[in-house]
């Protein structure tokens, strides 16, 4: 009996013990969390404020929709429900937390899927299916291709930048008809694409928003296939070396070919200048393909990390069709 009731006594103790701690416990680890969430967002929103997508491109203001549907935080956010006129906004606003986190944004991330302008399929990009929703190029160039092949090209249009998914996916390049196309699939087909590379975790366990691909997490995205812990770089194995020199090379065969010593982007379209400074208007078409993905893998950023293999075959293919000869 006695023995009993002390083993009740420390039993209740034990209860008491237990549930008390427990109770501070969960207490603390609310307010902890909650204190916690509000620092990340204070940082999250600080990473934002280091990258572009603070600022809206000027140029695009008052354009309606088929810019704004890019270029605006809102006119992204909420693109579906307006017609192309009906955009008009007072002020523009930046890629900020709404555009990528409410309507159109949201249902990115939350469906991982993207219509990209070049692709028939939707595109499954897991998270990254928001990024590509903008970073896609902006046109299909084998429609381009065609027309130009036909002669009825109204202007010597350029794949749009922020192109990364046309490269990334190794399907937005301007293909030659029977030429050869290798693909690394294994990084179009990155879980969640773009963030993956992206936006990884930081030491605080919440996904980085300076969106810049930091060597810092090298470990854990690009390392995560590559395992040589000797590299370190983004240029594994020379490639973004080599992606510079083919780039040069294809650039100087595209002036030899149409006489041009300076091709300009603006507004849309190529135009090519000669040495006297005057515009240059009949451009082979070949030269056109070659002049569309050399700038596709010049200004991708990446040269050549979203797609070796691409990358390289673009450049590779329109060298043969443009000059006869391998690269
Ligand atoms: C609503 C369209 C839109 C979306 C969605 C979007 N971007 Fe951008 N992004 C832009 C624009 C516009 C710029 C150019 C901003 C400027 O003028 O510097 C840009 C710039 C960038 C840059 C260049 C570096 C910099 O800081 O300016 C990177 C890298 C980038 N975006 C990555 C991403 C990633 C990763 C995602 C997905 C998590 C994403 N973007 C989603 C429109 C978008
Ligand atoms: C499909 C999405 C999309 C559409 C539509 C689009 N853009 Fe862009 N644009 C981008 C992205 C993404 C970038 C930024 C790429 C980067 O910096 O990496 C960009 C960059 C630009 C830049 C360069 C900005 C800079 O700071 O260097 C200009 C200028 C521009 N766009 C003008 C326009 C105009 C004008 C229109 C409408 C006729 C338009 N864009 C429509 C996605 C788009
Ligand atoms: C999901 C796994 C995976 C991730 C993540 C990944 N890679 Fe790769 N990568 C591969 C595979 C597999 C190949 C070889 C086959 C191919 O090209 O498809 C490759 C090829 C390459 C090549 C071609 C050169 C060579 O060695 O043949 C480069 C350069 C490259 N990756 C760089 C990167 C960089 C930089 C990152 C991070 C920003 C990265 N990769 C992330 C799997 C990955
Ligand atoms: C395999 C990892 C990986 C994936 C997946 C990936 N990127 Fe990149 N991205 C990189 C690397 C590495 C660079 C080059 C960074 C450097 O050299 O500093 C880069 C460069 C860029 C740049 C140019 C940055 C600048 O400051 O000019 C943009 C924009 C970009 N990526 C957007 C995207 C978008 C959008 C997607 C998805 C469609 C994507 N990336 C998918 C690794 C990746
Ligand atoms: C260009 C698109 C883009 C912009 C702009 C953006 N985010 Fe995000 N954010 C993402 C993506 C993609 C994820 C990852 C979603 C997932 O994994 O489910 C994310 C995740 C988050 C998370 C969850 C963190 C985690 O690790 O799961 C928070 C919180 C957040 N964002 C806050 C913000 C705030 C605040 C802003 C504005 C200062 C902002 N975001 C701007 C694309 C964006």
């Amino acid at each position: 009996m006695k023995r009993n009731a002390i083993f009740f006594v420390l039993l209740f103790s034990l209860l008491f013990l237990v549930i008390g701690c427990s109770k501070t416990d969960v207490a603390g680890t609310e307010s902890e969390k909650e204190k916690l969430s509000l620092e990340i967002i204070e940082t999250i929103s600080e990473e934002w404020k280091s990258s572009g997508h603070q600022y809206a491109v000027t140029a695009t203001a008052g354009r309606g929709i088929s810019c704004g549907k890019c270029h605006d935080g809102v006119g992204f956010a909420e693109q579906l429900e307006y017609a192309d006129i009906d955009f008009q906004p007072d002020h523009q606003t930046g890629i900020d937390c709404q555009a990528c986190h409410t309507g159109f944004g949201k249902e990115r991330i939350d469906t991982g899927t993207a219509k990209l302008p070049f692709m028939d399929e939707t595109f499954n990009g897991g998270t990254g299916a928001v990024c590509a929703s903008c970073h896609n190029s902006n046109s299909n160039p084998d429609v381009l291709f065609a027309q130009s092949e036909a002669g009825e090209l109204s202007r010597y249009s350029y794949p749009h930048y922020g192109m990364n998914a046309a490269l990334l996916t190794g399907q937005g390049g301007m293909e030659i008809p029977g030429a050869n196309y290798l693909v690394s699939i294994a990084h179009s087909t990155i879980e969640d694409s773009c963030v993956f590379c992206h936006m990884p975790e930081t030491e605080k366990g919440y996904k980085s928003h300076t969106f810049k691909a930091d060597l810092k997490y090298f470990d854990q995205t690009c390392g995560s296939c590559h395992v040589d812990q000797t590299i370190k770089t983004f240029n594994i194995g020379g490639l973004q070396d080599e992606i510079k020199e083919q780039l040069a090379k294809l650039e100087q065969a595209i002036l030899d070919a149409t006489g041009a010593v300076r091709i300009e982007a603006a507004s849309g379209s190529f135009t090519y200048y000669d040495a006297e400074g005057n515009q240059i208007t009949d451009i082979p078409h070949e030269a056109y393909v070659a002049t569309y993905n050399w700038r596709l893998v010049a200004k991708d950023g990446s040269y050549g990390v979203h797609n070796p293999l691409y990358a390289k075959s673009l450049i590779r293919e329109s060298y043969k069709y443009l000059t006869g000869e391998d690269l």
